[in-house]
């Protein structure tokens, strides 16, 4: 079991838990995301690394309460345990002295965006992070991106804070010649500023989600098409050259069980959510 220490919302339903777990906190690195289980019979859900403390022996991840699994998780206190959380697995970002890089984080990816922002700072890059999210309520971690970066910009699809939309990158892309790209985020946001990156032949490093079952190699249903090559997500990943990822592909990958993901939702809503027995509907 493992002790959830510390619990905080960010922004309306997305929330970031800090847990122990010292196994997993001794081998953690930048990139690599966690599998979470909570409850007897909970669901499998893969989560980002954006913290971990291997004095403390914890980890951090941040999750948005978009279905069944992540609602029922939000509803957990400090105090009390996870079933499990296996980790780290995929492979840990590339982090080194790039020179001029530009790191791209949308809604809840903000979280694990910030830990390599903080990483490419400290290997000695000049970090512009850009934060974005669908409108001004719902920007995150300002001020921890402010820390780990040199520059940091505010783009929301509202414009009520920032800039409004991406137009801006591209003109930001002429003038500061970027060395590397990191984004993680929304699918959409990362085909996005892949195409934006492409011509300036800004290497640019996406954080893909495929749907995953194991998250270890063996399902296979975490496939991404790159380069024209299938490769697996857990595994191969989760990152991937933005320029090569067959987004459209992603996109429709994701969806598959869209209409299994309602009913669950649904259904939970409807029989009085959660049914681990530790907490309250
Ligand atoms: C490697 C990896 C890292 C991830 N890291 C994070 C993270 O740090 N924080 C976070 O909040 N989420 C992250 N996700 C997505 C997260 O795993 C899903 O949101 C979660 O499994 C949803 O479970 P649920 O039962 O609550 O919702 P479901 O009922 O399964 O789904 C609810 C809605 O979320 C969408 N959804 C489900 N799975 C995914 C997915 N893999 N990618 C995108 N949308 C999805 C569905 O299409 C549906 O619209 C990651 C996924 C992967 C594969
Ligand atoms: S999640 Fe099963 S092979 Fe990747």
């Amino acid at each position: 079991m493992y002790k959830i220490v510390n619990k905080t919302e960010l922004v309306p339903k997305i929330k970031i838990f800090e847990v122990e777990a010292p196994e997993v906190a001794a081998k953690s690195n930048p990139g690599q995301f966690l599998i979470v289980i909570n409850g007897e019979k909970g669901e499998r859900i893969p989560l980002t690394l954006c913290g971990y403390d291997t004095k403390k022996g914890t980890v951090s991840f941040a999750f948005h309460e978009v279905g069944k699994t992540t609602k029922d998780l939000g509803k957990l206190e400090p105090g009390q345990e996870i079933d499990n959380v296996t980790g780290p697995l995929g492979n840990p970002s590339e982090i080194k002295n790039f020179g001029k890089v530009l790191c791209v984080g949308g809604s809840v990816m903000i979280a694990p965006l910030l830990l390599q922002s903080k990483a490419l700072k400290e290997a000695g890059n000049h970090v512009t992070t850009v934060l974005g999210a669908r409108s001004h309520p719902f920007i995150m971690m300002e001020q921890e991106a402010e820390k780990y970066s040199d520059k940091v910009i505010i783009s929301t699809d509202d414009g009520s804070k920032g800039y409004k939309g991406l137009g801006f990158l591209k003109e930001l892309c002429e003038k500061e010649k970027f060395d590397r790209c990191v984004v993680m985020g929304p699918v959409i946001l990362m085909k996005d500023v892949s195409a934006i990156t492409k011509p300036f032949n800004i290497p640019t490093i996406v954080t893909t989600t495929p749907i995953m079952i194991d998250g270890m190699g063996m399902c296979g249903v975490c496939r991404v098409t790159v380069g024209g090559k299938m490769l697996f997500g857990c595994v191969d990943g989760p990152e991937f050259d933005g320029h090569l990822v067959d987004f459209d592909e992603l996109i429709l990958r994701q969806r598959t069980m869209l209409p299994e993901e309602r009913l669950s939702s649904v259904l939970a809503e409807m029989h009085g959510g959660c049914k681990c027995g530790r907490h309250k509907a």
